[in-house]
């Protein structure tokens, strides 16, 4: 089975070809476009995130099916990224996506992004369920445990900012601009990460929560009295230790959940999954046993939407052409 999959959630223009064979993902093509718009602004700016795509989506989608070698006649189905996001920019794919499915009279299906997360580890790997996996992506930091293809528990949520967010925010501070995650990770490994130590975050609440708020306010603080260039330098060093906060702070929550839970392996996904450090410690930590997501599959793409597509479609069917989008979606849908 063949899926043309659209990703358009945030600022990533994306479409991809995938194959599902004998129980397999193989990505035939995956063309993204990010969108620079937004540097200028700090952040993503919903309308001009949704006007970008509405410009390059028929752009992308071309080159995605040049690129496999294939014809749009071949595709088995359609389908698209329905939430979360932002609104108007998931009506771009999801209307294209549904507007090719009527031509081509093949079936639409709508791809929940966070689920398309999850599955970008199937990508490239083999994982026996069930697993843990961590979700640490720019909007969301999530705790799920995935029983089976389409069987998930949401066991752990941020009660405030998402781990990218706490890069981004950071980055921004720091003079860095947007987004700022990788550029925080680059400066930290030259540095020294015992520069100063950010308060670790305490969560008095039963369970598995993250938050990140208080980090970012702790670095806004001990940034407020620094005059000249101090800042300038001793960038490496406060990346560095800012960074190994925010590491911290995830590691702690997902270590609990993964011994409590006596799950084999722990599987580590979204933008975040891209950092150094995170990756270095918990591999100290569990060894083996700590997945991580390709670094061509971390951050938004259409690859991952088609091949959670592919499983949707196989397991519950397709969706009707009356799917609308779902902006505040969550991993486990109502
Ligand atoms: N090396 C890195 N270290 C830390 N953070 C990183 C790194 N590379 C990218 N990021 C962060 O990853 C985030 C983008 O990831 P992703 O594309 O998965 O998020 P998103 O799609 O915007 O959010 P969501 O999936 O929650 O809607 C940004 O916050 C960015 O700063
Ligand atoms: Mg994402």
């Amino acid at each position: 089975m063949i899926t043309l999959a659209i990703e358009t959630s945030c600022d990533e223009t994306s479409s991809s070809v995938v194959e599902l064979k004998n129980g397999k993902f193989d990505v035939l093509s995956l063309t993204t476009r990010s969108q620079v718009e937004h540097e200028r602004f700090g952040g993503v700016v919903p309308e001009i995130a949704a006007r970008a795509h509405i410009e390059y989506i028929y752009f992308v989608v071309k080159k995605s099916i040049e690129d496999s070698g294939l014809n749009l006649k071949d595709v088995d189905m359609v389908c698209a990224t329905k939430g979360p996001g932002l609104a108007a920019s998931l009506i771009v794919g999801i209307e294209f996506a549904k507007t090719l499915s009527v031509l081509l009279g093949k079936p639409f299906v709508g791809v929940n992004h966070m689920i398309g997360h999850i599955y970008s580890i199937f990508l490239t790997d083999e994982v026996d369920f069930p697993f843990l996996c961590l979700i640490v992506s720019g909007g969301h930091t999530d705790l799920v445990m995935v029983e089976d293809w389409y069987d998930f528990k949401h066991i752990g949520y941020t009660l405030d900012d998402a781990a990218g967010e706490a890069f981004d925010k950071g980055a921004r501070m720091l003079g860095l601009g947007y987004p700022g995650g990788a550029k925080i990770d680059k400066l930290a490994r030259m540095g020294n990460r015992d520069f100063h130590k950010f308060p670790s975050v305490r969560i008095k609440r039963k369970g598995y929560y993250f938050s990140f708020s208080g980090l970012k306010t702790s670095l806004m603080n001990f940034l407020r009295d620094k005059e000249g260039n101090w800042i300038s330098d001793n960038i490496e060093n406060i990346a560095a230790s800012y960074q190994e906060a925010i590491v911290s702070a995830i590691v702690s929550t997902t270590l609990k959940a993964y011994h409590d839970l006596k799950v084999d392996k722990l599987v580590v996904v979204g933008g975040v999954a891209l950092n150094t450090r995170l990756r270095e410690v918990l591999r100290n930590e569990i060894g083996e046993n700590a997945l991580f997501c390709h670094p061509k599959y971390c951050t938004d793409n259409a690859a991952m939407i088609g091949a959670a597509g592919l499983k949707k479609y196989e397991i519950l069917g397709p969706d009707t052409l009356e799917l609308s989008v779902y902006p505040s979606l969550g991993v486990i849908e109502p």
